[in-house]
């Protein structure tokens, strides 16, 4: 693997940890280039003058095996300053000739530190009291301090949970200084690649635009692209990019099931096609999506039923367009962690999600996957640097199976159009109030029960609308969003006055677990 030459640079070097991204993460917040490479790959050879520091990321490794270990020691001769996090603490540690041991107690989670001696790494970094919070995982530790290091501070287990060795620029710290749980965690990096690696800044969103269209070219060169595209955020962004590398190489395929958002179809096109000019194959397949789903009300049975008419559509589509040879994703770099298991043990399913993850198997296409690396709010920012619109790059997320698996019991067509328009003002009264962009998620459902109301004195027997609003990370745990009671009482007044078929509104208050977001 070779190294990026034209920027200056601080170089990752990573020993497998679950944070190593988040590292990188940090110091493109902080304005500044970074790469990231393999410990089983990095040669001295390729470290060069645009290498202003190094970074050794945590790992997933113990003492024992550190004995083993082949990792080009010549690396900690060039003259460049190091930081070493957690096993990469260890690790310089063992390097420059101190000793590693397996702790008696183990610490996990958050951590007291005590500062012991002043250090340019830790300039503003330790509270008045000369304490700090930090978020520890660790089963060893450093147990001899090498030669003409000095302590900066420990925790009550960890002696030597900071250390540096001044003349030669070397810094270890036992915690991880990139997660949140570390308070003024970003501060202690920002010390270390500004004061003591004196990197200038030199990366934006702008610039990450620029590199991710580059890197789009040379993996597909003159081939052609198929996105699948829905109009959520990381679509729309991957779109956008690769609209602006190859162009009219591209070939993006929406698909209408019938099942979306009020008017999203409408939207889409506009965006994409009319403004933006992307090649947009639209396939209007919402009577093969109804037709297939008539008489199915299990929620699995739905969600199958539409990833596979989702696959077929793919297929017929894709070979229209003849050399094809890539598929491009939104896969973004918490998807990534998340599919991997990192206990290694068997996850019960709970719902067979789908997206098109599944289709390059199937189709034999490569992937692309421009924004694997990033998180969602960087990927928010790179769409406002694409000159995608608030509105997309805001928006809340929305399944694949879409409004099927909003509407529990039989599909139905007036079902659909009467949760269109109840999903449609709930949404707009929470952009109206200034609500949206404080909720994660929000939608509206359809529930497969009519109750008895009365409206201008006459008896009714309607559909029963639920509403759901929920605050959230990243989906995988979730609580419900705390509504005013005037606002619940405006949305539910316009719902049920203005959409026939619905005379009761309910608000669901469950958390996830043990619900989970969508109803089914
Ligand atoms: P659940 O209902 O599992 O949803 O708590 C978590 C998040 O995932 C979205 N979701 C999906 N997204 N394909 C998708 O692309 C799917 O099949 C799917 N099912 C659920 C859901 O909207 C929420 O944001």
């Amino acid at each position: 693997m070779s190294l990026s030459k034209s920027l200056n640079k601080i170089l990752i070097i990573d020993f497998g940890s679950q944070f190593t991204q988040l590292i990188a993460r940090r110091i493109r917040e902080l304005g500044v280039f970074s790469e990231i490479i393999s410990h089983k790959k990095i040669k001295n050879k390729n470290i060069d003058d645009k290498i202003k520091g190094i970074i050794l990321s945590g790992g997933p490794l113990n003492v024992d095996q550190i004995k083993q270990y082949s990792f080009d020691k010549e690396i900690i001769k060039n003259q460049i300053p190091i930081l070493g996090i957690c096993f990469g603490h260890q690790i310089l540690s063992k390097l420059c000739g101190g000793r590693v041991k397996q702790s008696k107690y183990r610490e996990f989670g958050l951590a007291n530190i005590y500062e012991k001696k002043k250090s340019i790494l830790t300039k503003n970094f330790f509270n008045k009291k000369k304490t700090n919070k930090v978020w520890m995982s660790h089963a060893d530790h450093v147990s001899k301090l090498p030669k003409k290091f000095h302590v900066i501070a420990s925790s009550q287990n960890s002696k030597f949970a900071i250390i540096e060795n001044k003349f030669k620029n070397f810094y270890g710290v036992q915690f991880h200084p990139e997660v949140t749980h570390t308070e003024n965690g970003k501060k202690l990096l920002s010390n270390f690649i500004f004061l003591i690696c004196k990197i200038k800044r030199n990366w934006s969103a702008k610039d990450q635009k620029t590199k991710l269209i580059r890197e789009i070219r040379e993996q597909v060169g003159n081939n052609k692209v198929i996105c699948a595209l829905s109009g959520g955020v990381d679509s729309s962004v991957v779109a956008q990019l690769l609209n602006k590398a190859i162009g009219k190489k591209l070939y993006c395929i929406f698909v209408n099931t019938g099942l979306l958002r009020k008017n999203e179809e409408i939207q889409v096109v506009k965006t994409f096609k009319k403004k933006l000019k992307i090649n947009l194959i639209y396939v209007d397949a919402e009577k093969e999506f109804l037709r297939n789903l008539k008489n199915v009300s299990d929620p699995e049975k739905k969600r199958k039923i539409i990833g596979n008419l989702f696959i077929k559509i793919f297929e017929k589509y894709a070979k229209k367009i003849k050399r094809v040879e890539y598929l491009a994703q939104g896969t973004l770099y918490p998807d990534l962690i998340e599919s991997r298991s990192v206990t290694g043990s068997q996850t019960s399913k709970i719902k067979s999600h789908h997206n098109v993850g599944g289709l390059p198997k199937k189709m034999k296409l490569k992937l692309v996957e421009p924004l694997k690396f990033l998180f969602k709010d960087e990927v928010r920012k790179l769409g406002l640097e694409l000159n995608l619109s608030n509105e997309i790059i805001s928006r809340h997320p929305f399944p694949g199976p879409g409004l099927a698996i909003r509407m529990p019991g039989l599909i139905t067509k007036e079902k659909i159009n009467i949760l269109k328009d109840a999903d449609y003002y709930f949404i707009q009264a929470l952009k109206d109030n200034n609500l949206y962009n404080k909720i994660w998620q929000a939608y509206a459902a359809l529930l497969p029960v009519k109750t008895v109301g009365v409206m201008g004195d006459n008896r009714t027997y309607e559909y029963l609308c639920l509403l759901r609003a929920i605050t959230s990370e990243d989906g995988m745990t979730a609580d419900f969003y705390d509504f005013k009671k005037s606002f619940i009482q405006i949305i539910s007044n316009k719902i049920v006055n203005s959409i026939r078929g619905i005379n009761r509104v309910v608000y669901d208050v469950t958390s996830k677990p043990p619900s989970t977001i969508e109803l089914e």
